[in-house]
């Protein structure tokens, strides 16, 4: 791609002189602009953007500090570089004080202005470039109210991304506690239904009969206890994205009518002959083995298909133990917010470090009720890592070959584990890691993933 010449504007009420700078700066590689007058160059800052402003200081009417105020007011960032006749080094000063970049004192040499102009322009560019990144940085660190920003992470964030924008049905699988029912949400929230409601229900929590009724309504009397109508949860996500959690557990008489409602797009309530037309993204979670309850008859193949259209695995702590100091700091604000009086201010290294041993068995949402844990019992403004030992007693104090043997693990097993350990000891750094176990990097993203 060919370069973008960097813009100038040259601000002198002496033509010739702009003229001439505006020629030398021009074969010099820029695209010089030139303003005979200070109110020609306020009026010009406000139409369109300079990479550069070179302005002489002294000028009727509108002066040199006009000028930088006008060019600040649109763009603080942009450099303003002072030109000053006289030795006026006093007024060149109060420019800079002003935020000019810098001063030139006329008669000046070329190259001195070019000097400066090249500087400014470096400059610039390495801060724009250090916000880019910590934009990217800042953006990347989560997708919509989801945090992590490891390998595992990104993959979901890609993937959640497009499949935000669709309509197709999404099974979302993982372990308890990974953040299955964040996922549905961001879905929701990142997606063009997201001005309509998200609605979730757990269809382990009710039992059948109330499930139903929950889910597409009842009229009035439709059954005992039934004294009003309700609309019921397909009718209230109309529009906008309906959980269902826990989808592994729905009684099989009510997966067939949901299979029914996918299919025809309509919901009949309990008790009514007139069906109602919806529009309901549907998102499934469960952290079972659905596919195993399909093969011994627990969960209609039919039903399976209609909502694992697209599937989304949400990934163990254990497999993105570099997520985990992010996620500490981030319970640990919650938590202190929670309980003001507590005196825990944040965590030691070495206390994140122990974190790191552990297996989270319970995922994100074991970490984040430890440290709410943590954050109440604290008595003091640092929490080490005896204070997370003791809450998880079986964390190892050093290596994991202990817990191993005692365990008699199997060498697989083991690996992971130590792989983990070591990640963990280089403060979630796998480059590193790979490094201090003498094996390639994607040699741990593959090990972690379970394969060989
Ligand atoms: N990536 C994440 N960023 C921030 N918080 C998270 C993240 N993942 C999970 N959490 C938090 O962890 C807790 C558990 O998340 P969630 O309820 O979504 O998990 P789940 O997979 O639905 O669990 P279960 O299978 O037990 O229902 C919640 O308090 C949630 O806010
Ligand atoms: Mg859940």
């Amino acid at each position: 791609m060919a370069r973008v010449k960097p813009t100038i504007l040259i601000v002198d009420d002496h033509v010739e002189m702009a003229r001439l700078l505006a020629d030398q700066l021009g074969d010099a590689g820029y695209a010089p602009t030139v303003a005979a007058s200070g109110v020609e160059a306020v009026a010009l800052v406000k139409t369109r953007s300079f990479d550069v402003v070179v302005s002489d200081l002294r000028m009727e009417e509108v002066d040199g500090i006009d000028v930088l105020d006008a060019v600040h007011a649109v763009d603080p960032m942009t450099p303003v570089l002072i030109m000053t006749a006289f030795g006026g080094i006093e007024s060149a000063v109060q420019a800079i004080k002003r935020g000019a970049y810098h001063y030139v004192a006329k008669p000046f040499q070329l190259d001195e202005v070019l000097v400066y102009v090249e500087r400014a322009l470096d400059e610039r560019r390495v801060r724009d470039d250090h916000r880019a990144l910590r934009r990217w940085a800042a953006e990347r660190a989560g997708f919509g109210v989801l945090i992590g920003k490891s390998p595992a992470m990104q993959k979901l964030y890609a993937l959640l991304e497009r499949v935000a924008q669709s309509q197709a049905p999404v099974l979302i699988r993982g372990e308890s506690g990974t953040g299955k029912e964040r996922v549905a949400r961001a879905l929701h929230f990142e997606g063009p239904r997201k001005a309509a409601a998200f609605v979730a229900v757990n269809c382990t929590a009710l039992p059948e009969s109330l499930l139903e009724s929950e889910l597409f309504g009842h009229v009035r009397g439709a059954f005992t206890g039934a004294t009003s109508s309700r609309r019921g949860l397909f009718a209230e996500a109309d529009g906008g994205t309906l959980l269902l959690d826990e989808i592994g557990d729905m009684p099989p008489a009510l997966q067939a009518k949901l299979l029914r409602v996918l299919e025809e797009g309509e919901v009949r309530a309990v008790g009514s002959d007139a069906p109602r037309k919806v529009d309901v993204r549907i998102v499934a979670a469960t952290h079972q083995d659905l596919e195993e309850r399909v093969r011994s008859g627990g969960f209609r193949q039919d039903l399976y298909y209609r909502l694992a259209v697209v599937p989304v695995a949400v990934p163990p702590l254990r497999d993105r133990i570099e997520d985990l100091p992010l996620l500490a700091e981030h319970f640990l604000a919650r938590a202190r917010e929670r309980n003001p009086s507590s005196p825990v201010q944040r965590l030691a290294r070495e206390a994140v470090a122990a974190l790191g041993r552990w297996s989270w068995p319970g995922n994100v949402r074991e970490l984040e009720n430890l440290i709410e844990r943590l954050v109440v019992i604290g008595v003091d403004d640092v929490v080490q890592s005896a204070d997370v030992q003791a809450l998880l007693p079986s964390v190892p104090g050093s290596a994991p070959l202990d817990d191993a043997k005692r365990a008699m693990v199997t060498l697989d097993q083991l690996e992971r584990e130590y792989i983990t350990w070591v990640i963990s000891q280089c403060g979630g750094n796998k480059t590193r890691a790979a490094e201090i176990l003498g094996i390639d990097v994607s040699t741990i993203y593959r090990r972690q993933r379970g394969s060989h």
